[in-house]
């Protein structure tokens, strides 16, 4: 992969197969919380399966590309945060460092 900055436009699965493995030290991501939100697409209104399916896809791919002391930093809603966590130990080995960031945002008249 050329040096400096590359932009690349895509389904983010499918560009990921296409980078070697080992190859990325740092990712920072904010996929689909699944909380039915509007992006111009459906990618958000998944049933709790295609959602679970896409994060295995999603954060395999991330796995397989990151360097053995890279880190992943990801955005997620508390719905499915657990979800995710469960994946990424369980299934794909990562350890969870302190986390460095937690956002809650309550409301009050929701
Ligand atoms: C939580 S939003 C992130 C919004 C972004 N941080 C912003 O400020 O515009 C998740 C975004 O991921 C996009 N998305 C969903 N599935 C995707 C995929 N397979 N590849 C790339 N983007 C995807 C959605 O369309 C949506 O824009």
């Amino acid at each position: 992969m050329a040096e400096g900055i590359n932009v690349i436009c895509g389904d983010a699965v499918d560009e990921m197969k296409k980078i070697p493995g080992g190859s990325i030290n740092l990712i920072v991501t904010d996929p689909p919380y699944n909380l039915s939100k509007n992006y111009g697409n459906n990618h958000d209104s998944m049933t709790l399966y295609e959602y679970l399916k896409f994060s295995r896809s999603w954060l395999a791919e991330a796995v397989r590309v990151l360097t053995d002391d890279g880190s992943i930093y990801f955005f997620m809603g508390m719905r499915f945060i657990s979800y995710l966590y469960i994946i990424l130990e369980q299934e794909l080995g990562l350890t969870l460092q302190k986390p460095e960031a937690l956002f809650l945002r309550m409301i009050k008249n929701a």
